[in-house]
């Protein structure tokens, strides 16, 4: 199932040669640059990554000079943070940082991804040679599995775009019938823990174990900048990572402040307050706002919207004429959809916005 040394370099190689790079939200300066508006003043819906960002401390002045060792304490915090061991805990520059290489460190198979989901999955692992079998229904899933079609598989929980939150029971059959990995992306989760799997990963160690979790520092903690994410987990594919990643992926500075905010419960039950507030304040004025041939949710962090393009496609760009940027992307059918950020200190000029329509 692994991949010998030799391979995994000449990937890499074209890897860094060919790269395109799918589609983001967050490029506020592409945007100002394809609609003729300042860079300043626009108000960026288009990504999941919370308003409130967790306040930066100050940064002891040595972090910047010391090579990144992870210490004791960070090991603590994190696993009292996740409520797993600290010897199953993986730190990567961002969730995306294990999302791109893991695919490189196994030989090519076949794999299970969401259609709708996040799309540098299906990126990666394409790019690193499996075959992608994409599956739009738990139904989907089952019979891939079931009929031995997928090798791996990868869930995103709770998913971006759709919102939707799986339930640890789906879960557990999916994991029960994978023969490969199953890569939980838990990016979102962090605002309602309920349906993490964390509590199904070992306590320790097991070189064979299958199952691997994602989790950001970006989202919910507003942090996305300081690029951090942790894979959890154990068994060869959380070997191979630790091997390409380590020693020096994550810089000090970003590992300094995980730990601070990792640590901070009182910021994080405020943090979720005031997200939950704001989600439930931004459903209710979508949902009396726009036609019923849309179907509105809300994953915490942000809220989707699907519908009929010629619906949509208006509001997105009537928004921008606002310099306010969402997040748009079509599917079949003239359907599309739209993501929608939370505002936080400026959701009345979102909200006046919607108000408009
Ligand atoms: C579902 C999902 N997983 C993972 C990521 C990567 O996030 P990060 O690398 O900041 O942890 C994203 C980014 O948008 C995402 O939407």
């Amino acid at each position: 199932m692994f991949k010998d040394i030799r391979f995994k370099n000449k990937h890499f190689k074209s890897y860094g040669r060919k790269y395109q790079g799918l589609k983001h939200g967050g490029n506020v300066g592409e945007a100002a640059k394809t609609y003729g508006q300042p860079e300043a003043g626009w108000l960026d819906l288009s990504t999941g990554i919370s308003p409130w960002m967790y306040p930066i401390p100050d940064i002891p002045q040595q972090l910047w000079r010391t090579l990144p060792y992870q210490n004791e304490h960070f090991w603590r915090v994190i696993a009292e943070y996740y409520q797993v061991t600290p010897e199953i805990i993986t730190a990567v520059a961002g969730s995306q940082g294990a999302i791109r290489q893991m695919p490189y460190l196994l030989e090519p198979e076949s794999v299970a991804i969401p259609a709708i989901g996040y799309k540098e999955h299906q990126y990666s692992w394409e790019r690193a040679g499996h075959r992608v079998c994409l599956y739009q229904s738990w139904g989907e899933l089952e019979n891939l599995l079931d009929q031995g079609e997928v090798t791996h598989c990868v869930v995103i929980n709770p998913n971006n775009p759709s919102a939707e939150y799986v339930d640890n029971t789906v879960i557990e059959a999916i994991y029960r019938s994978v023969s490969g990995y199953l890569i939980i992306d838990e990016a979102f989760m962090d605002v309602d823990e309920r349906c993490s799997f964390i509590p199904y990963l070992p306590k320790s160690m097991v070189a064979n174990n299958r199952l691997i979790i994602l989790r950001s520092v970006g989202k919910f903690f507003g942090l996305a900048g300081i690029r951090l994410g942790f894979a959890l987990g154990c068994g060869e594919l959380i070997e191979s990572l630790r091997a390409a990643v380590y020693p020096w992926a994550v810089n000090s500075p970003a590992l300094y402040i995980a730990e601070c905010a990792l640590s901070d419960v009182a910021w994080q039950q405020k943090q979720r307050l005031r997200i939950r507030d704001q989600e439930s304040q931004l459903l209710t004025l979508l949902t009396s706002k726009l036609p019923r041939s849309c179907h509105i949710v809300s994953a915490g962090l942000f809220v989707s919207i699907f519908g009929p393009s010629d619906t949509l496609m208006p509001i997105y760009q009537q928004a921008v004429r606002h310099a306010i940027l969402l997040r748009e992307d079509r599917l079949l059918d003239q359907c599309m959809w739209l993501r929608v950020g939370l505002p936080g200190e400026q959701y009345n000029r979102l909200a006046n916005f919607i108000e408009a329509l």
